[in-house]
């Protein structure tokens, strides 16, 4: 199935918004944009580069002079930094402890927001963050607010970390997405809240087959 439906789906973190959105895609044939792995590979070049992450007119200037772009290569969703791939490098535990200092600089949503907007314009789309629905893309044909229990949010990252062989502790996990949280949804500039017109699904009891049904059939509604 072809269309030109624009959805947007905003939440916490591991609520199990890029999961559900990719396979959104799958099914109704439009492209699929993660915004946080943009915050997230800007985040790395910081980093990687040592930069302040409490000057902002340094982060304005490197958001001004990075190239990121998001490219499906052989039917997998990569993420490229500058041309490099970075796709599994910004899920590191170190990216996702700074992305969301990162994310409160106005000048860098600015810059971030203005690709986002482009990548999506006059195509069937279907992006996943925090202020999607809110100001990315706010005349959006479907809005979807996607919740789950932190508990329940944190044992997702924590099964999904073990299954690559990665040693964490469950309650450091909780901890930093709380925190992360508390930062995406108490910062000035475009922060995570539902937006108006957007439709809430809690999905603490749901499986992703689950979801994803009832996301289709909301958007068959639209159609
Ligand atoms: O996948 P996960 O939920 O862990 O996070 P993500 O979607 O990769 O986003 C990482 C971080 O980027 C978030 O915690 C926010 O600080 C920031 N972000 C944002 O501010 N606005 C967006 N539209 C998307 C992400
Ligand atoms: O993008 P976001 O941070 O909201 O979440 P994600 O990266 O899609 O991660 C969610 C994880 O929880 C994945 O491992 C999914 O398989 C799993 N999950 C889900 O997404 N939805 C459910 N209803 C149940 C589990």
């Amino acid at each position: 199935m072809q269309s030109d439906i624009v959805i947007t789906i905003d939440g916490p973190a591991g609520a199990g918004k890029s999961t559900v959105a990719k396979r959104v895609a799958e099914q109704l044939g439009i492209i699929y944009i993660d915004t946080g792995a943009m915050y997230r590979a800007l985040t790395l070049k910081a980093l990687r580069e040592d930069i302040d992450l409490n000057n902002e007119d340094e982060l304005a200037h490197l958001a001004h002079r990075t190239e990121i772009e998001l490219e499906k290569i052989d039917g997998e969703d990569k993420v490229l930094l500058d041309e490099e791939d970075v796709t599994e490098e910004i899920r590191s535990q170190k990216v996702s402890n700074y992305v969301s200092v990162v994310a409160k600089v106005s000048s860098v949503r600015e810059e971030l927001v203005n690709l986002q907007q482009e990548m999506a314009s006059n195509k069937g789309v279907i992006m996943d963050g925090r202020d999607i629905g809110t100001v990315v893309l706010p005349d959006a044909d479907l809005k979807i607010f996607l919740t789950a229990s932190v508990e329940e949010r944190a044992r997702r990252r924590y099964e999904e970390l073990k299954e690559k062989g990665k040693d964490v502790e469950f309650d450091e996990l909780k901890d930093e997405i709380l925190r992360r949280d508390r930062l995406d949804q108490e910062r000035k500039v475009a922060p995570l809240k539902k937006a108006e017109d957007a439709i809430e699904l809690d999905s603490t009891n749901l499986t992703v087959e689950e979801v994803l049904r009832q996301v289709i059939k909301l958007c068959q509604e639209e159609l």
